[in-house]
């Protein structure tokens, strides 16, 4: 058995499923290339049928992204897989992933179909597919809580008509590490020609056993798995690619399995799918939380000190956390802060260079040290985004236990400077009311929260929020940063109108 392990990731997906989550076609090619760089072998983009926005996402990743097998979703009818073949078909090495449930409960209560009519539709879009392309996953959704002599029926049958890879979820996050590796065995012992396909495994997190089964699956032979950046997904979420991947590779000495993943670019990666898809990570999350490399306690710190690896399995280096921490202040110059950035890894045009580098110094005047952490989120949210309509130019707020809250806020528009007042139910509502306004749209904020990016009184505050127009259902994320909240949130929310006004304007971006 080959001890190469595939990694499917998902992100764009089942990812893309975890409640307040909308990315566009933009933002979901600009993962897709990050999830490149990080190595992983199938990028699935999308479930091409459910909106003609994942159908343009799913083609436009299949034609920009090369060097990796781009997977799109379809049920096992026509409909679907046509769609899907037309989404990736220009992709280098294009998938299709196709999928029909095989529990009795989904068969009963949702596809109201008989065994017998499942394993005649499974084996009718397995081999749709392979009319189109030699790459094609089938998965049994619900598989955990099927029959399993039903299951080995369908698998065997999905095999036989062209299935290249066989998928196994655990759709509902019910399984357990132990039972789920019997469950493998069980599959590869009993369904005839397994050993000439992939077998792969999809689990949900609902217990928080997601990674654990993976791994429990990976020892019992799947050679593919299947999982999301920062773990994100339907309900609790898929397996979080970077878990199983470091797990597999700080334990090799148990596992002796590899993948082709550049680890160095998970740190990256995790920050921008949290940042596109406004999904924060919990700081004590594995591998990539704020504190997954922090020591509080005196006598960690002093091991720490004399040698790392008293209390650190890994080099935060390995998953691309940089060493340095403290960097510029307000007297750093140019060169310096270019420097800086380059290290960290951006590189900007002198236009984007000359917006980062005036936003560094209005942080700097308030802030003063300004680390690597700063400069990130600076150039991840304040420079990195979507053309602005409107830029803020100056916010006032008068706020307090005996006043009634408002803002009055300038806004450009070009060379234009336009102003407006508001009252709100508190200092955030009235900045929000100002910047409407303006701009004549007239949204709900739907969800508001706020971070400190760095430790100490003057940290930058960085807020996500999500808004969206009054009786529209599409969500808009927005993030600003700044030592003051209040402005933080003005900025996070301009953000968000922008990105409105420019899917608006570019309904196909
Ligand atoms: O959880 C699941 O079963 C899925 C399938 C479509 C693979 O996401
Ligand atoms: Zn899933």
């Amino acid at each position: 058995m080959s001890n190469r392990v595939y990694i499917f990731d998902t992100t764009l997906r089942d990812g893309e499923q975890s409640p307040g989550v909308s990315l566009n076609v933009k933002e979901k090619l600009e993962i897709a290339r990050q999830l490149a760089r990080l190595g992983v072998d199938i990028i699935e983009a999308g479930f091409p049928i459910t909106s003609p926005g994942d159908f343009e996402a799913v083609k436009t990743i299949a034609r920009e992204v090369r060097g990796v097998t781009v997977a799109g979703l379809a049920r096992t009818n026509f409909t679907d897989i046509d769609k899907a073949w037309e989404a990736v078909r220009h992709a280098d090495q294009p998938r299709i992933h196709t999928f029909i449930a095989t529990s009795d409960i989904h068969l009963k209560h949702k596809l109201r179909l008989s065994r017998d009519q499942v394993v005649e539709a499974a084996v009718a879009g397995v081999k749709r597919a392979k009319s189109y392309t030699r790459d094609v996953e089938f998965s049994a959704e619900d598989a955990s809580r099927s029959d399993p002599d039903f299951l080995c029926r369908v698998l065997e049958a999905a095999i036989e008509a062209g299935a290249t890879t066989i998928n196994v979820p655990d759709t509902v996050g019910y399984a357990t590490p132990d039972e789920f590796a019997e469950f493998i065995k069980y599959i590869m012992n009993r369904v005839k020609g397994i050993e000439k396909v992939v077998l792969s495994v999809h689990c949900h997190d609902d217990l928080g056993m997601a990674v654990a089964n993976s791994l429990a699956a990976i020892l019992a032979g799947a050679r593919q798995v299947e999982g999301a950046i920062n773990g994100i997904g339907e309900r609790a979420g898929n397996a979080s690619i970077e878990e199983i991947v470091m797990a597999l590779y700080t334990r090799r000495d148990r596992y002796g399995l590899e993948t082709g993943i550049n680890t160095e670019e998970i740190y990256r990666t995790s920050k921008l799918v949290s940042k596109l898809t406004g999904m924060d990570i919990q700081p004590n999350k594995a591998v990539v939380g704020k504190n997954a490399f922090a020591h509080e306690s005196g006598i960690h710190q002093d091991g720490v000190l004399k040698e790392r690896t008293t209390y650190e399995i890994m080099n935060p280096t390995m998953v691309g956390i940089a060493h340095s921490n403290l960097v510029l202040g307000k007297h750093s110059g140019r060169h310096a802060f270019r420097s800086r950035l380059v290290e960290l890894g951006y590189s900007l045009s002198e236009d984007e260079l000359n917006k980062a580098f005036a936003r560094f110094k209005d942080l700097a005047d308030r802030k003063k040290e300004i680390t690597d952490q700063d400069l990130e989120a600076i150039v991840e949210n304040e420079i990195r985004k979507v053309p602005a309509t409107y830029e803020l130019s100056y916010l006032h707020i008068s706020s307090g236990t005996t006043v009634v809250p408002t803002a009055t806020v300038g806004l450009t528009r070009g060379e234009e400077l336009l102003e407006e007042a508001a009252c709100g139910n508190g200092p955030v509502d009235a900045i929000c009311k100002a910047v409407d306004k303006i701009t004549g749209y007239s949204c709900r904020l739907v969800s508001w929260g706020i971070n400190a990016i760095t430790g100490g009184k003057d940290a930058l505050g960085e807020v996500t929020l999500r808004i969206a127009e009054n009786n529209k259902e599409r969500l808009y994320m927005g993030r600003g940063i700044s030592t003051d909240i209040l402005e933080a949130s003005a900025r996070a929310y301009i953000n968000a109108v922008n990105k409105m006004i420019y899917e608006q304007k570019n309904p196909d971006m």
